[in-house]
């Protein structure tokens, strides 16, 4: 039998892009109920919670990056959001996001590729559980700057072992730095309760 602890770890020791869309795509149907009511993944009502204070338009266009079944649009949309778009390489998971029908627009796709969204397109971003080890790293950032518009927001989870193991710090500092996007907020919650594990929650704001 497959546990949830087994395609879990397989989800964070994949070694292909294409595997990791394997094991997504053999969790998808599982995936809310293991995550939130047996684990408790508090990282998604988190995020959307801290978002929520520095959008206040509702028809603010969002994008949920790497938006998998659909966790943080279910809660964005709960608090009035409705021009919520998501974004995610596996179809299974996106099916699963389709079906809640709280998103404008999915689109298939790879975070750490050229995306095919124009630039300053987005209020904001929202990336919840996709900067972890084995997913993506800060290497995607730079596309999703560019398709945010100008003083628009940028909320990202980075699970703590990936923040260490990745040199969150220094790319997203050299960024900074570069003057095309400005700290505002980041603080390290709890991700998946029953694990004991942490994540950084940012915020950070695209330079005008
Ligand atoms: C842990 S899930 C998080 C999903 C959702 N944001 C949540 O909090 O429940 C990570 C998601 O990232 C997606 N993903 C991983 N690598 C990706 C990539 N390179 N491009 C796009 N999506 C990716 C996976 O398909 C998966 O749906």
């Amino acid at each position: 039998m497959v546990t949830r602890k087994d395609i879990h770890d397989r989800v964070l020791n994949a070694t292909s892009k294409e595997e990791l869309a394997t094991v997504y795509g053999e969790w998808a149907e599982q995936y809310d109920t293991d995550l939130i009511d047996e684990m408790g993944y508090v990282a998604p009502v988190i995020a959307s919670q801290l978002l929520q204070g520095y959008v206040d338009d509702l028809n603010a266009r969002i994008l949920d990056a790497g938006c998998g079944t659909g966790l943080v649009g279910e809660n964005l949309h709960q608090k009035g959001y409705r021009n919520l778009e998501g974004f995610d390489y596996s179809a299974q998971m996106l099916e699963k996001a389709k079906a809640k029908e709280v998103y404008n627009r999915l689109h298939q796709g790879d975070l750490t590729a050229r995306l095919d969204l124009a630039e300053n397109n987005y209020d904001a971003i929202i990336s919840v559980g996709t900067f972890t080890s084995g997913h993506v790293g800060p290497e995607a950032f730079d596309e999703l700057i560019r398709i945010t518009r100008p003083g628009g927001h940028l909320c990202f989870t980075v699970r703590d072992q990936a923040w260490e193991e990745d040199n969150y710090r220094f790319a997203m500092d050299k960024l900074e730095k570069s003057g095309v996007w400005k700290c505002v907020e980041e603080k390290t919650t709890d991700y998946i309760q029953q694990e004991g594990s942490s994540c950084k929650v940012c915020i950070y704001q695209k330079c005008l």
